[in-house]
C-alpha cells in the first residue's frame, strides 16, 4: 500500500522480503536473528557489516565513532548536552517543532541561546546563517536539519565557528553529505534507516573525548558506549539487523546519489501539484522546503476530511497531519515508490479540479 507515513516509515519491500524469508532460519543457522545473542559470532558480524555500509554510504571519515544507541532522538536531545556541553552553555538553531522540542529539554539541564528562529512573512524561512546571533563560548551549536512536522529542511550547512550538533532524524541517508561538517550528527531510525528502537550517533573523537570528563552512567555516555562497540547492554538486535538491510538496499539502489536524486523529483511533483491548484497551501518558502515532509492545508478547511476519506478509499495511508497543527502530510521517504507518488499527485489533482 503507498505509505506516506512521516514514521514509523515506509520500509523498502526488498528489505520486507528478505526479513521474512530469514524470519524463522536465518541463513540456515537454524534460529531467528529475533533468537540471536548480541555475543555471538554471527550477530557480530551483522552489526559490524551493517556499520561498514554506513560508513561507505555516508562517507563517514575514520575519526568519527558510529554508535547504535536507544532511547530515540529524544534521547538524544538531552545526551548530546550531557556529554558534550563542557562550558554551561549551548546554541540553538529553533526552526520549528522538534528543534524547539530539543531547545526546551537543553534549557532543563543547562544555559540554552536561540540564535535563530524562522521568519514568517508571507513564507516561513530560516535566515541566512550570516545573519544568526553569534554565540561565543558555547559548547555547540544545534539544528535539525528537516523539521519532519514543519516541512522545513536547511538549504546549505550554517557557517559556524562551533561544532555543529545535528539532529537529523527525518532527512539522514536521503542525500550525500559532507559528515566533516559536523561534530555529531543524530538521528532516529523510524524514518530512512529502519524500525524504531534504534538511534544512530556519529560523533566526531574530539566530541567523544568531551564525554570521557562527564560523570554520566555509561550507557548514557557516548566514550562507554563506544569503548563497548555499542554493546555495554543488549542493544536492539533485530533494529540494528533490519537498518544493516536498509543499507545493503539503498547501496545496491546506486547509493545516497540515487536517493537524492529520487527524493528530488518526488518532491517536485508533489509542490507542482500544491502550487498549481489554489485549494492547497504550503507556506514553507521553495528555497527551505522540505524533500521528505510536505504539510499542506486546504484554503477550504472543511474539505479536510473529505479528501482524507477519498485518500483511505484508494489505500494511501499517513496522509493526516501531525496532532499538533493538523491539516494534511505527505512524507516521502527512501522507500517510497514514484509509482505511489505519481498516484497520489493524481489524486491530488483530480480532488482539486472537483472542489474549484
Ligand atoms: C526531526 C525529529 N527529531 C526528533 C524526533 C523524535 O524522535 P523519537 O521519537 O525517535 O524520539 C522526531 C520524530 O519524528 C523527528 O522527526
Amino acid at each position: 500500500m503507498p505509505n506516506f507515513n512521516a514514521g514509523p516509515a515506509a520500509m523498502p519491500q526488498a528489505v520486507l522480503e528478505s526479513i521474512q524469508t530469514n524470519l524463522q532460519d536465518y541463513q540456515g543457522l537454524g534460529l531467528s536473528v529475533l533468537e540471536m545473542s548480541h555475543r555471538s559470532p554471527e550477530f557480530a558480524e551483522i552489526a559490524a557489516r551493517a556499520e561498514s555500509d554506513l560508513r561507505q554510504l555516508l562517507g563517514i571519515p575514520t575519526d568519527y565513532a558510529v554508535l547504535f544507541m536507544q532511547g530515540g532522538a529524544s534521547a538524544q536531545f538531552a545526551l548530546c548536552v550531557q556529554n558534550l556541553d563542557v562550558h554551561g552553555k549551548v546554541a540553538y538553531a529553533n526552526t520549528g517543532y522538534w528543534s524547539q522540542k530539543a531547545m526546551n529539554c537543553a534549557q532543563s539541564l543547562t544555559a540554552v541561546q536561540q540564535v535563530t528562529h524562522c521568519s514568517e512573512g508571507k513564507t516561513i524561512r530560516i535566515p541566512d546563517s550570516a545573519d544568526w546571533a553569534q554565540s561565543p563560548g558555547a559548547s555547540f551549536l544545534h539544528i535539525t536539519d528537516n523539521e519532519t512536522i514543519d516541512g522545513i529542511v536547511f538549504n546549505e550547512v550554517p557557517a559556524t565557528d562551533l561544532p555543529l550538533v545535528c539532529d537529523m532524524s527525518s532527512s539522514i541517508l536521503s542525500q550525500p553529505i559532507d559528515v566533516s561538517r559536523y561534530g555529531m550528527i543524530y538521528a532516529g531510525a523510524q524514518k530512512n534507516i529502519g524500525p524504531a528502537g534504534i538511534t544512530l550517533v556519529i560523533v566526531h573523537e574530539a566530541l567523544l573525548a568531551r564525554s570521557e570528563s562527564q560523570s554520566l552512567p555509561p550507557v548514557f555516555s557516548y566514550s562507554a558506549m563506544h569503548k563497548a562497540g555499542s554493546m555495554l547492554n543488549t542493544p536492539p538486535t533485530f533494529a540494528w539487523y533490519a537498518a544493516g538491510l536498509v543499507f545493503d538496499w539503498l547501496r545496491q539502489q546506486g547509493g545516497l546519489s540515487a536517493m537524492a536524486e529520487q527524493n528530488q523529483r518526488q518532491a517536485a511533483s508533489v509542490y507542482a501539484v500544491l502550487d498549481e491548484h489554489a485549494l492547497y497551501v504550503n507556506r514553507v518558502d521553495p528555497i527551505n522546503r522540505s524533500r521528505m515532509n510536505i504539510p499542506f492545508t486546504l484554503a477550504d478547511e472543511s474539505l479536510t476530511e473529505a479528501l482524507l476519506v477519498g485518500a483511505n478509499a484508494r489505500g494511501f495511508i499517513g496522509l493526516k497531519g501531525h496532532k499538533s497543527i493538523g491539516g494534511l502530510r505527505a512524507s516521502l521517504y527512501n522507500a517510497v515508490t514514484d509509482q505511489a507518488v505519481e498516484d497520489l499527485v493524481d489524486y491530488l489533482a483530480s480532488f482539486a479540479r472537483e472542489h474549484v
